[in-house]
């Protein structure tokens, strides 16, 4: 028998209505769009206003979607993984949260955090029970509230993120289509550079933490961006080599959408053009685990069976990694 790979049979996104533009920063921090557009390449973001609403919210909204166009009964999914550093809570895991609200009854389900790869690491993750034959219907999530972590005073991260989800099916394929390779890394020593200082069990919450803005995303920007440029690129070459892809083989890079500059470098070493990258920070922000996964939904009508995509990412931890896709469907 050929060998099995996990082929993606679906992708829907969710995103909340509200949009925060450039414009509105501007009124709240000392900032322009003209800077914020040279700089990172966004315009707006969304963000999921209201009580009590978690990052679930935007996961279910966007596993049930994609249940209903890939026609899936939900008491067949077997397993569901949650990409998301901002879970609605530290336990339960968001992903069982997710389960329950799309009414997977027969799925067990975890949350996996890689802060940016997230998604990436969770979709390896997802391919191996597909690969090994021990599950036949695999849902992966990438999703994060970011704005549940931002300091809206702060104008050097709260111009940057942004809140969104989404999900693909991952299904047994055996004529060589979906996730067939991916390079995946993680470096501790760059905790420090990118981090929320509490919250976790080094430093658990308290008047003073909440005082001191210790529950917002700290971010050195400039010592960031040099990692990820470099990160980000080598591995999408090295997928690429190892693989012995040509650029002219490459239909897409799917990046993640931290940097419009980040992704220009990436693209440039891995030889394509601008109309073989997918773009969508603009709309978006960086959604952290969402990224990706919005990106695939955006583009996912100009994709044809057999496309090869590059998906890759950089993020805290520091995480990073690619992942090669031999897409399986036309839209
Ligand atoms: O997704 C997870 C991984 N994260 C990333 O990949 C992010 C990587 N880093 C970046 O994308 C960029 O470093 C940022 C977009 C965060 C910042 O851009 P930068 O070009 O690295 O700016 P910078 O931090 O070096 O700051 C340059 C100047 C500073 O002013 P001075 O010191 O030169 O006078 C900042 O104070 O820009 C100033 N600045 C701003 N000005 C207007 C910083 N933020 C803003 C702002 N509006 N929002």
């Amino acid at each position: 028998m050929n060998r099995i790979s996990a082929q993606i049979s679906g992708i829907q996104g969710f995103v909340p209505d509200f949009v925060l533009s450039n414009k509105k920063l501007e009124s709240m921090v000392d900032t322009n769009d003209e800077w914020i557009t040279s700089r990172t390449g966004i315009k707006e973001r969304r963000i999921l206003k209201g009580e009590n609403q978690g990052a679930s919210v935007m996961g279910i909204a966007a596993v049930k979607g994609l249940l209903e166009k890939t026609d899936t009964d939900a008491n067949d999914i077997d397993l569901l993984i949650c990409a998301t550093t901002t879970p609605d809570m530290v336990f339960p895991a968001t992903a069982n949260i997710i389960a329950d609200g799309v009414g997977a009854k027969k799925a067990f389900g975890y949350d996996l955090q890689a802060a940016c790869s997230g998604f990436l690491f969770a979709l390896t993750t997802g391919a191996q029970f597909i690969e090994t034959g021990k599950y036949k219907k695999v849902v992966v999530v990438g999703v994060d509230k970011m704005s549940s972590i931002v300091d809206y005073t702060d104008r050097t991260t709260c111009i940057i993120f942004g809140d969104g989800g989404g999900a693909v099916l991952l299904e047994p394929n055996t004529e060589g289509y979906g996730v067939l390779d991916s390079i995946l890394r993680s470096d501790g020593s760059g905790a420090p550079h990118l981090h929320m200082k509490a919250g976790g069990s080094r430093k658990p919450a308290t008047a003073k933490t909440i005082a001191n803005k210790e529950h917002f995303v700290y971010q050195e920007g400039a010592a960031v961006f040099k990692f990820a440029v470099t990160n980000m690129a080598d591995v999408a070459q090295e997928i690429m080599e190892k693989n012995d892809l040509r650029s002219e083989d490459i239909r897409y890079l799917v990046p993640h959408q931290a940097n419009k500059r980040i992704i220009d470098a990436t693209a440039k070493r891995m030889g394509i053009g601008e109309d073989k990258v997918m773009l969508n920070i603009h709309k978006y922000g960086n959604t952290t685990s969402a990224t990706i996964p919005l990106c695939l939904w955006d583009y996912e009508k100009e994709l044809k069976k057999g496309d090869n995509l590059i998906l890759a990412s950089f993020g805290g931890g520091f995480t990073w990694g690619s992942v090669w896709v031999k897409w399986a469907y036309d839209a």
